[in-house]
């Protein structure tokens, strides 16, 4: 088992390039499944969601070849409607596929989605939602099974803007006869991205950025071509080190504009940030200020940032607090935080945290992948040496976060134990 070593205590300086997104690059990647061809997608990240969503392509009859960033996906071969039951169980984004896989095939058989434990996660929404196009589901407790002749359009109406459920149901509208619109749709960057390259590749949506979508389905798709963007949730992550570390560092293929919280957040700490071109400069001169944000679905502040910012905070001047609003147990990190000396109170979803600077290296463990990050973050403003195990979890999503926070001068390391 592998283990990320951090000599904390050391200030950061350098430029980190920020890999491509994650939570852009799996939706696309089941949306490719939506055109008997081949796609092309560049700068996608080599973390292990993405070698598990390769994974489960193959299994289902699919050719793909992952050249550095570049991945190319051919579909014609698609047969098979059961999604392997291990694979489907590592990831929750598994549960992408069953609108395209309805969409080509008619059918999905499928393992409830796995993921990070960070709340219950039903799926509920995805099935109501394809029940209303069409399709007749049978599930139980441990599986989902679900048919379609053929999906409808619908005016779909979702009670919570589900970024999972909006995506799935882009792609069975694709698929389907007729017009879809989708009413409270989740509105995040990832979402835009998916629309871009369905629409790159044939499909007719309006709305693209806003709550309402309006797709016109059944047209017919080709090949295409399409590059991610950087991931937002990567970069304010190694933001969020450098306002624990202290120092000046510039992060490259940043999507900047889709980063405005983080950014408001990141200056309320006392970090000074400018954004230009695709570049981030960020400076933070000795401890951070402290915090006070509430997470949300976009354009509010990411809950996927929460644990970096938790971790930030337990380091800051003063008392911050952070309220929790998308997933119900995302404060697991909190527990490990306070073996490193972190004051923090969890009271009705919400972190009280009384910074102290600096924290003290400690052994944890990663429960989640962004809960991992934050402890890496947290080991950078810690005194002596931090342990961080429960890798598994970090390179889910950041490909290589020992080489990224070593290029800006951190003693990290990832030793075999
Ligand atoms: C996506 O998860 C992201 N994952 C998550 O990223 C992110 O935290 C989350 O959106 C919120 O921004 C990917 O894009 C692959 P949701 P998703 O459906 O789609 C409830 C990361 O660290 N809900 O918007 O699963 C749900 O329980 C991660 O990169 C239902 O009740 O999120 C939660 O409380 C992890 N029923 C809330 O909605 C449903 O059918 C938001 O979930 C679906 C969701």
């Amino acid at each position: 088992m592998s283990v990320i070593r951090i000599q904390g205590l050391q200030r950061l300086y350098g430029e980190i390039r920020i890999q491509g997104s994650k939570n852009a690059v799996l939706p696309v990647m089941a949306a490719a499944l939506l055109h008997a061809g081949v796609s092309v997608i560049r700068n996608v990240p080599g973390i292990r969601d993405v070698f598990c969503m390769i994974a489960i392509l193959e299994a289902l009859g699919c050719k793909c070849r992952l050249e550095g960033h570049d991945l190319t996906i051919d579909t014609r071969g698609l047969c098979m409607s059961k999604i392997p039951e291990d694979k489907g169980r590592q990831m929750r984004s598994s549960v992408m596929l069953f609108g395209p896989l309805l969409g080509r095939l008619h059918k999905v058989d499928a393992c409830y989605p796995g993921g990070c434990s960070i709340g219950r996660r039903p799926i509920d929404l995805h099935l109501s939602a394809l029940q209303q196009m069409g399709a007749r589901i049978r599930a139980d407790e441990e599986r989902v099974e679900a048919y379609a002749e053929e999906l409808h359009g619908e005016e779909i109406r979702l009670p919570f803007p589900s970024v999972g459920a909006t995506e799935n149901i882009i792609m069975a509208a694709v698929a389907a006869k007729g017009i879809t619109r989708i009413h409270g749709a989740a509105r995040e960057p990832e979402i835009e991205v998916l629309c871009r390259f369905l629409e790159a590749a044939g499909a007719k949506i309006h709305g693209i950025g806003s709550g309402l979508l309006e797709i016109h389905g059944g047209r017919k798709l080709r090949d295409t071509e399409f590059a991610m963007p950087g991931d937002r949730i990567v970069a304010g992550t190694y933001l969020g080190a450098v306002m624990a570390a202290g120092g000046e560092v510039c992060l490259l293929g940043v999507p900047a504009g889709h980063m405005e919280k983080t950014l408001a957040v990141a200056e309320q700490a006392g970090c000074i940030v400018k954004a230009e071109d695709g570049r981030l400069f960020a400076k933070m001169k000795g401890r951070p200020k402290a915090v006070n944000l509430a997470t949300g679905p976009y354009p509010d502040f990411s809950t996927d940032l929460q644990s970096v910012m938790l971790a930030v905070a337990s380091v800051a001047d003063g008392e911050s607090r952070i309220r929790e609003t998308v997933f119900e147990e995302r404060f697991a990190t909190a527990g490990e935080l306070k073996k490193m000396g972190a004051d923090i109170r969890i009271e009705q979803g919400t972190a009280l945290i009384r910074g102290r600077y600096p924290l003290k290296g400690a052994v944890v463990r990663a429960r989640d992948l962004r809960g991992g990050a934050a402890l890496v973050v947290a080991g950078l403003a810690a005194e002596g040496e931090s342990r961080v195990h429960g890798c598994f979890y970090i390179c889910r999503g950041y490909e290589d976060i020992c080489r990224d926070l070593s290029a800006a001068g951190a003693k990290i390391s990832l030793k075999e134990d």
